[in-house]
Formats: structure tokens, C-alpha cells, sequence
């Protein structure tokens, strides 16, 4: 008995033909950008999809990519040329790189190796005249490129404001980008360091963390593409994007909620197993949990920086969402006393907390502007299942105390 139609169907890099989720969001931006196209204006759109602090697999990269390939045939449609190109910008290349990327993907026919970046830019400028094609650039993890010192805002105005640096022959402007940056963090970045493009852009989607309904849809989607009619049900799908939803305290991840139906799929091969049953799902749920505990950073750290994130996991799990420091210290203090050691003082205490954000194992932010100031807001990074990670705690503490204690 087969399980998979199509195993491709659960790769990272499908896309499926239809976006059943976010179609609507996806429509909206390419209303705009064909209303430009038909502009005598010319194609200058700079919008900006962004997500969630902390919130990763929520479709940004996929509503851009959709966004992208429509427009290509929305332009052939009505007899135009448009190209979509789509870059990954983290690890924030040069100026450079980009255009020679941007120059590989057009097939320009010329090498832009040897060139300057200007000169480059001018190559991709005068071939999209001459065919007379328009550019759709997606810089998808925009914001490491303006975190970035390798690239000055000179580069960023000259590659986002390209028609000023370099006017088509034409005087017809045929690149637009559409950026997909992971938080709102992204537009204080810009009004840093490209003020004049961060007021251009012309359209701001934010995209929120998937429901339960929605990574249902998914799912089904998925299910019925890649597996072999019969293996499933619904209430597999179910059980899934239920757990995963953020509706329900999952963290809403349609990556994490496709790999787990894949891995749920696989265990029911191996087994021999008909169809996949709840058993399956369940293994690959607790599995893909603990697959997101960091065991080898834990396992690393000392006594109290364990009891600090315990008691963060516990306020994470008394009152949900951000805890301030203060909550954290009182919390704190209480399982020191619980494990009978006494609390270190406010300036370890500090330094632990400093030490454990820069590994990832704290998220830190400021709180908006109150009655006393701004004051420092921690919790555990989401992907992390509370539960889970303090039973992990526990042990952890207890294997510690047993060498240190006796
Ligand atoms: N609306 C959707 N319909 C179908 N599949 C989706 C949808 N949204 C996301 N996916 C799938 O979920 C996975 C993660 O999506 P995507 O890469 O777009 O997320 P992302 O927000 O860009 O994540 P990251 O923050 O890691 O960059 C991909 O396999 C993608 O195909
Ligand atoms: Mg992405």
C-alpha cells in the first residue's frame, strides 16, 4: 500500500499552483502592482510584506512568490513582458552581488563580473528597455540588508530608487521591488537608514501567525496533492493544525504543520501501516516538539541561568505572553528557595539574563513608553512548547544538582 502520491508535495520549495490561504492578501498587492503597470507613471511600486516578531513559516516568502509569478502572466496576458525575480538577502550581499544576481536571473546575455555596480545597474536598465520588459524584484529577509555595514544607504537608495540614479532611455521606469522583511522592526530600520524610500512605500502587508482554520486548509491541500487518496482523513488534518493554530497557543506555522504531516506520513511507511493513523500523528507532533528543544545550548549552561529560565517558562505559563524583569526576579527567587539555594543578586542576575539572549534562549524587548519609563519584557522564544520545556528544565536541573549539590 502507498502512502505518497508525490513526496515533492513536502518540500520546502513547493508551490502549490493555488493559494487557497492569504489569496486575498496576495490579490491586493497585485491590484497594485498591475494598476502600475498599466500607469504611464511607470512600474515604480515599492510595497513590503512583513510578519511577526519571533514567527517564522507564516507565508510571507510564499504571498511574495505568488505575487511575483501572477504578475508574469497577468503581463502576458495583456501582451506586456514582465519578469519576476526573486532574491534571498540574508547574509546581506554587496550592492554587486545583487545586480549580478538580479543580471543572472534576466539572462542579460553579458557578464556584469567585471563591471562596476553603476555600470551593471545601467546593463539590466537598457536591456529591460530594449525588450521592453518590466522587473518585479522580490529582496525577501530585506531587513538583514539594512542591518548590515556591507551596504551603505547610497547602494540601498541607488538599488530601490533606481530610476533616479539611472533614467531608462525612455523615460519609462520598469522596476519594482517587493520586499518581505520578518517584523514591523523593519520600518524603523528604514526610516533610519533610507528615510526617503521608507515614506515610498506605497503598500504594508502584515501577516499574522496562521489559525487553526487556515492551516487546515493548508493541509487538505497538501494532503490531497501529494498522498494517496484513502491513507487520510480529516481528523488527522485536525489534530494537527490544532495543535499548531494560533488560535489554540500553537505558534502557527504552516511549515511546522506540512512537516509534520510529512513525518506522520513516513512513520505509517515504515510501519507497513495502511493508512495513517492517529498514533502516527501524535509520534510526529511530540517529535517536531522536541525536535525544537535546545538540548546542547541547556546542557551548557549553569545552575541558575536554568533556574532563571525555569521560572520564565513558569510565568510563560501562569499569565502568557511578556513578563517584566520584575516578574521574572520574583519568580525566580521563589525556585531558587524551591531547590534550596539562594538567589543571586541583581547584577549576576542581569548578566545572566544579557548572556541568555545573545544565545537565543530569551527573547528581549522594551515595553511601549509607560507611567514609569520603558521597562525590559522577556519570554521564551514560541517555538519552544512551555510544558515541555520546563519538565526538560527540571531534569536538567536535577542531573546539574547532583554533581554540584553532593
Ligand atoms: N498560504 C499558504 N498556502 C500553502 N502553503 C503555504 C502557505 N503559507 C505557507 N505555506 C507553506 O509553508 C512553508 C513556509 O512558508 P513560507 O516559507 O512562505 O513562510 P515564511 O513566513 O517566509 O517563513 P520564514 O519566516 O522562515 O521565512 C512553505 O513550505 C510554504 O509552501
Ligand atoms: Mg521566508
Amino acid at each position: 500500500m502507498r502512502i505518497f502520491r508525490d513526496r515533492t508535495v513536502f518540500d520546502e520549495s513547493y508551490r502549490p499552483k493555488k493559494l487557497l490561504v492569504r489569496n486575498e492578501e496576495a490579490s491586493a498587492l497585485i491590484a497594485r502592482y498591475r494598476s502600475r503597470l498599466a500607469d504611464m507613471a511607470g512600474f515604480t511600486d515599492v510595497s513590503l510584506i512583513y510578519g511577526s516578531i519571533g514567527r517564522v513559516g507564516i507565508g510571507k516568502t510564499t504571498v511574495a512568490w505568488h505575487v511575483g509569478k501572477s504578475m508574469e502572466e497577468i503581463a502576458r496576458a495583456s501582451g506586456s513582458v514582465l519578469k519576476y525575480v526573486y532574491l534571498n538577502v540574508f547574509g546581506a550581499p554587496s550592492l554587486h552581488q545583487i545586480l549580478s544576481m538580479i543580471a543572472d536571473q534576466l539572462d542579460l546575455g553579458v557578464s556584469v563580473r567585471g563591471s562596476s555596480a553603476l555600470e551593471a545597474l545601467k546593463f539590466i536598465v537598457d536591456y529591460l528597455y530594449r525588450r521592453d520588459t518590466y522587473l518585479l524584484v522580490t529582496l525577501d529577509e530585506f531587513q538583514s540588508l539594512l542591518l548590515s555595514s556591507k551596504i551603505s544607504e547610497d547602494d540601498l537608495y541607488t538599488l530601490l530608487r533606481v530610476y533616479e540614479e539611472i533614467p531608462s532611455k525612455d523615460g519609462i521606469n520598469r522596476i519594482s521591488f517587493l520586499l518581505v522583511a520578518n517584523d514591523h522592526r523593519v520600518m524603523a530600520y528604514m526610516r533610519e537608514r533610507i528615510p526617503q524610500v521608507e515614506s515610498q512605500v506605497s503598500f504594508r502587508l502584515h501577516l499574522k501567525a496562521y489559525s487553526s482554520r487556515e492551516l487546515e486548509t493548508i493541509l487538505r491541500q497538501r494532503a490531497e496533492e501529494g498522498l494517496e487518496a484513502g491513507v487520510w482523513d480529516e481528523r488527522l488534518l485536525e489534530l494537527i493544525s490544532e495543535y499548531f493554530g494560533d488560535d489554540k497557543g500553537g505558534d502557527g506555522s504552516a511549515r511546522k504543520a506540512i512537516i509534520t504531516l510529512r513525518s506522520a506520513a513516513e512513520l505509517a511507511e515504515v510501519q507497513g501501516a495502511h493508512r495513517i493513523e492517529e498514533q502516527h500523528v501524535r509520534r510526529a507532533i511530540s517529535e517536531s516538539a522536541l525536535a525544537y528543544m535546545p538540548l546542547e545550548e541547556l546542557r551548557s549552561l549553569s545552575l541558575h541561568e536554568l533556574f532563571i529560565l525555569l521560572a520564565l517558562a513558569e510565568v510563560g505559563m501562569e499569565k502568557g505572553d511578556w513578563s517584566t524583569t520584575g516578574e521574572l526576579k520574583e519568580k525566580y527567587d521563589e525556585v531558587c528557595h524551591r531547590f534550596g539555594q539562594s538567589p543571586r543578586a541583581h547584577t549576576q542576575f542581569h548578566s545572566y539574563l544579557r548572556e541568555l539572549s545573545t544565545l537565543g534562549l530569551i527573547e528581549l524587548r522594551l515595553s511601549s513608553k509607560g507611567m514609569r519609563g520603558r521597562t525590559s519584557l522577556m519570554r521564551l522564544p514560541p517555538e519552544i512548547p512551555l510544558d515541555r520545556m520546563k519538565e526538560v528544565l527540571e531534569s536538567l536541573i536535577k542531573e546539574k544538582g547532583e554533581g554540584e549539590w553532593s
